[in-house]
């Protein structure tokens, strides 16, 4: 095990202390309150923009910590807890009823994750128990990837920011549902159903059940830059980059082929063929081409397939107000 950073041990006694403390995870930053102190949940829906109703998670030091959490905990969640934590993966169980409604938005349930980044194991170990914490962003916003992100998000409105790099899956956590019946995925990820099947001996479903509980990342129009953003086809590419630049308009293209053209008024912006790296990389490409100060983004959309079904979510609810 690597020694622990001294910032760890600040970040803990902040967390006790009932302050947010933003630190890294394999998926995106999380903004972090001690999950037990509703006070301290408090300041997340403030700083965050939030609104109050809507459940975080619950980021556990391993998955011994469950019974703590949830109850009727069904065996299927130990095997994947032991298969996939820590891990980019959410468990939505049933909540124990010593779980703060301000956590779970009044909700029976709750989400719990053990994530996989050295800095957020040994904070949560030194500190001992849950740690709620959303993605560290404005409510709508990209989600940030790196410190200087989180940085630009929320400012001084967070008592520290433990800075572990970019980090390494690049989009949130994959979600999965066992609080009832067969396990619903409500939010793909980079941990797919395939992977999934193998634990559960079935392939699960996407989307949550009718009444099914409020998931903020299944809002359309989410994780949005704030350049409008459209998603389009990539033969359509360079008709759609013609006709805007035609229109008066600058844009900016992410896409894994360069345009067959330049122009004064188009960036092109490199994107990776391949799935991991491209979720890897994609919120920070969207806040560099929000930064260029065009008036249009455009998209190449991203291959069919199960490998980029997280990818492809992300990408249309980011697009999905721009229309
Ligand atoms: O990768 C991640 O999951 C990141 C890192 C920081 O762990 N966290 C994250 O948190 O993405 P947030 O709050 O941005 O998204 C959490 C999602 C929300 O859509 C929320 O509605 C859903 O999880 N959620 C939390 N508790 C839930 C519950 N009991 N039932 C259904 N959905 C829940
Ligand atoms: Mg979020």
């Amino acid at each position: 095990m690597t020694a622990q950073r001294p910032d760890v041990a600040r970040a803990a006694a902040l967390l006790r202390a009932g302050e947010l403390v933003a630190f890294p995870t394999e998926t995106v930053y999380g903004l972090g309150a001690d999950a037990r102190n509703a006070l301290a949940i408090g300041k997340i829906f403030a700083a965050k923009g939030r609104p109050a109703d809507h459940p975080l998670i619950v980021h556990l030091p391993d998955a011994s910590h469950l019974e703590r959490w949830a109850v009727d905990i069904p065996e299927v969640a130990i095997s994947l807890a032991a298969a996939f934590w820590p891990g980019p993966l959410t468990l939505i169980l049933k909540r124990h009823p010593s779980v703060p409604d301000a956590v779970t938005g009044g909700q029976d349930t709750v989400g719990l994750r053990v994530p996989d980044h050295p800095l957020a194991l040994q904070t949560l170990r030194e500190f001992d128990g849950g740690v709620a914490a959303p993605s560290a962003n404005r409510f709508g916003r990209v989600s940030p990837t790196t410190a200087a992100h989180v940085r630009e998000e929320l400012g001084d409105n967070v008592a520290m920011i433990l800075d572990g790099g970019p980090c390494a899956v690049g989009i949130e956590s994959t979600i999965l549902d066992l609080s009832g019946g067969a396990a619903r995925i409500l939010r793909p990820g980079m941990l797919d159903a395939v992977a999934m099947a193998v634990v559960l001996g079935y392939a699960p479903k996407f989307g949550g059940q009718q009444n099914a509980p409020r998931v903020s990342g299944s809002l359309e129009s989410h994780y949005a830059p704030r350049t409008p953003m459209q998603l389009v086809a990539v033969a359509a590419l360079e008709k759609t980059a013609r006709e805007a630049l035609g229109a008066g308009r600058r844009i900016a293209v992410l896409a894994a082929q360069p345009l067959a053209f330049s122009h004064g008024s188009l960036v092109y912006c490199p994107a990776s063929a391949d799935p991991a790296q491209f979720a890897h990389d994609l919120y920070a490409r969207l806040r560099e081409l929000d930064a260029t100060g065009c008036d249009l983004i455009l998209v190449a959309a991203p291959p069919a397939g199960e490998s980029w079904r997280a990818v492809a979510d992300r990408l249309r609810r980011a697009s999905a107000g721009s229309k």
